[in-house]
């Protein structure tokens, strides 16, 4: 029963670009989501609206919201941890406004305390206000949920920490979850229950998965995703990404190899394998280094 049709969000420009030290400029980033939607990609999470102190890489996001030539069909997405990181996504006109919006949790105490400075409870607090405007405005709401599988303090969590934080996600209005193994621990038989655990209080079609390479585990926990029909994830182009609270974390799965591995397995996608392989060849030539992703490695070699 595996999904015949698959959703990749690729989340390059956000959670990739969060963590690069040097600064990158908004003009690349526009660049990147450009190449990135006439790869194919018909979801970019684009940027986040925290605070520029705790994220300096994203204070631009204003600006690459607004110098992105929107494609119809494409939704942009970003994050928004409170109110005033979802009133300044909606400062300007609505055609600015992004389609989507990402309120961020974790399963764990420490990782939320580290990440957000706040306990899961209170930021279930912040988000309720968060996700009731957002709704009213007609942009929607999707929930990530952090160390679904393991925390760099706290260690291993139990599934019953993701049903959880799913339930209370559910409580507010959140329409759709997010799974995410922010360090990329996960093993194939531990992420099914961490989806599992968020399929208790959401559908099919509301969970997604989130998965770091850390370990080199993401692919097949890909696959013991799509086994279960969990059939969207958020991926990043050249592999991408990490972060900055959760150290030694590495890149999301790269873009590249998820499309390899759905168009080999007869699952479409909507991607041009070749024009994504050169969105992220051009910010990985930005980044002046090889794309994290042994799918472009092996066909720019060939
Ligand atoms: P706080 O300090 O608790 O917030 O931060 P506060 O309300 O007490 O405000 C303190 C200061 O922050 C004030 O500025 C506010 O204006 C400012 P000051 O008066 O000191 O100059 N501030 C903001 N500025 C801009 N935009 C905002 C905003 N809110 C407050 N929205 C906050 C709380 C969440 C803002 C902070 O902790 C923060 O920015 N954290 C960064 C979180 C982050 O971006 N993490 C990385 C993304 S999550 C991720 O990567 C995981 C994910 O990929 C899934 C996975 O892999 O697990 C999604
Ligand atoms: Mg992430």
């Amino acid at each position: 029963h595996l999904p015949s049709r698959v959703k990749l969000v690729d989340v390059g420009p956000r959670d990739g670009l969060q963590n690069e030290k040097s600064p990158v400029p908004a003009a690349v980033k526009i660049e990147l989501v450009h190449r990135l939607q006439d790869a194919g990609l018909t979801e970019i999470e684009v940027t986040s609206y925290v605070s520029p102190k705790w994220v300096p890489q994203m204070a631009d996001n204003a600006e690459v919201m607004a110098g992105i030539r929107r494609k119809p069909g494409v939704r942009y997405s970003v994050l928004t941890p409170n109110m005033q990181g979802l009133e300044a996504a909606m400062k300007p006109a609505p055609e600015l406004w992004p389609d989507e919006i990402v309120v961020f949790g974790a399963a764990s105490e420490a990782f939320s305390q580290r990440n957000i400075n706040c306990s899961i409870a209170e930021s279930i607090e912040r988000f309720r206000p968060v996700v009731a405007a957002a709704r009213a405005n007609n942009i929607y709401v999707r929930g990530a949920i952090s160390c679904t599988v393991g925390c760099p303090y706290e260690g291993e969590i139990a599934p019953e920490r993701v049903e959880m934080v799913a339930r209370l996600m559910k409580d507010i209005g959140v329409q759709h979850i997010g799974v995410a193994d922010t360090i990329g621990v996960g093993t194939p038989l531990k992420v099914q229950r961490a989806l599992e655990a968020a399929l208790k209080h959401y559908d099919l079609d509301g969970v997604s998965g989130h998965f770091h390479d850390t370990y080199g585990q993401a692919l097949a926990n890909t696959l013991a995703s799509l086994q279960m029909g969990v059939w969207q994830f958020d991926t990043s182009v050249a592999g991408l990404g990490g972060c900055p609270y959760a150290k030694g974390a590495t890149g999301n799965v790269a873009t590249e190899d998820v499309v390899y591995l759905l168009h080999g397995m007869g699952i479409e996608t909507g991607i041009d394998l070749d024009k994504l392989i050169d969105a992220g060849k051009f910010i990985s030539d930005f980044l002046g280094r090889q794309p994290n992703s042994r799918a472009a490695t092996a066909l720019l070699n060939k």
